[in-house]
């Protein structure tokens, strides 16, 4: 164990998409955008600004469009957003981005809450959104959600997963981030879920989105890294939640991630200080206390 650690990995950064979708009080505009340039001036190089989804379906992510309009372009950064369907995507292209993500679960229960749609009926609607969108010149991510388990079916044959997977890469998306959406992954689960991903995909295909619901995420982390998995999917301060996942909290901190990475010698470009700071304004910008260790205990354990 920690004989196999990467020099360097990429953070991508979610919280003002997945963190902020799940708010219960509507956050102005403006603080969106404060969130996000804090974030890229943190060192974030990817960062998941929004989501182009129905404002029917999630009313926190209506003001989508204003957001991109609004939020200054740091040189180096990718913004990407979530897109359901053909409309989000020409919405996307309309903001001005630089990637999409579309997104389906490997549970038919949870797929049908979210998006409204089977998994087969949501591949159809991803022909019409990931060809179009590389052609138009965006990177394309896609995720897998509920890998580790779902919140109405429970156990998700990881199988499953892997088959969407290809699908997703198939069809042109460069890596696949797979969700554990409820945060109920184990570290041994983990290790399987990515010796069947890896057996057939190269390690930079394949991301890890762990919501740390139970505190398990940065041991989820540990295990991908050992495995070759260099791309990590984080919240700044924990922030966030699904708002069709009952019970899902946010995902793994980024400062806990960057935090532990900086002690293992793993570079990531983020400067933890000022990531810190980018916390400070999510708590500010969501106006209650926010759950991430470092956020709450500070950078330096130590006196220096
Ligand atoms: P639907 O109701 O089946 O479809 O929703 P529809 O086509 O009938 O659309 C309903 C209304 O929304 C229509 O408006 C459309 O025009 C409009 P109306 O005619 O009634 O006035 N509409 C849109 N408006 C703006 N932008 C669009 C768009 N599309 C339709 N792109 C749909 C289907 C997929 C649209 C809906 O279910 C939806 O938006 N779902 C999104 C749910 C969501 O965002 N969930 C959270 C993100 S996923 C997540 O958090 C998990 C993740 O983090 C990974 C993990 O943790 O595992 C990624
Ligand atoms: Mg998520």
């Amino acid at each position: 164990m920690l004989d196999h650690l990467p020099k360097a990995v990429s953070v991508y950064e979610v919280s003002p998409r997945d963190g902020l979708q799940n708010e219960a009080a509507q956050v102005a505009t403006h603080a969106k955008v404060r969130l996000i340039e804090a974030l890229a001036g943190a060192g974030c190089k990817r960062i998941e600004v929004t989501s182009f989804v129905s404002p029917k379906w999630v009313p926190q992510m209506a003001d989508a469009d204003q957001v991109c309009q609004m939020f200054e372009r740091r040189e180096g950064v990718t913004y990407s957003a979530l897109v359901p369907n053909r409309r989000g995507l020409e919405r996307a292209f309309a903001a001005g981005l630089d990637e999409v993500a579309v997104f389906l679960s490997a549970s038919e229960t949870h797929n049908r809450k979210n998006v409204n749609k089977t998994i087969a009926q949501t591949l159809r609607t991803f022909e019409d959104v990931i060809g179009p969108a590389v052609d138009g010149g965006l990177a394309v991510r896609g995720y897998v959600s509920t890998m580790w388990g779902c919140p109405y079916e429970g156990h998700v044959p990881p199988e499953r997963g892997l088959t969407i997977a290809k699908e997703l890469l198939d069809a042109g998306c460069y890596q696949v981030s797979l969700g554990d959406t409820i945060g109920v992954g184990t570290p041994v689960q983990t290790r399987d879920i990515l010796d069947l991903f890896l057996a057939d995909l190269p390690p930079e295909k394949v991301a890890l989105h762990l919501h740390d619901t139970r505190g398990t995420a940065l041991a989820n982390v540990l295990v991908g890294l050992e495995m070759g998995v260099t791309t990590f999917d984080a919240s700044v301060a924990g922030l966030g939640g699904c708002p069709y996942a009952p019970g899902a909290a946010g995902n793994l901190a980024t400062e806990d991630l960057v935090y532990a990475l900086d002690g293992m010698g793993i570079e990531t470009g983020i400067d933890l200080d000022k990531l810190w700071q980018a916390g400070q304004v999510a708590e500010a910008v969501v106006g209650r206390e926010l759950p991430g260790k470092v956020h709450r205990a500070g950078v330096r354990a130590l006196p220096s």
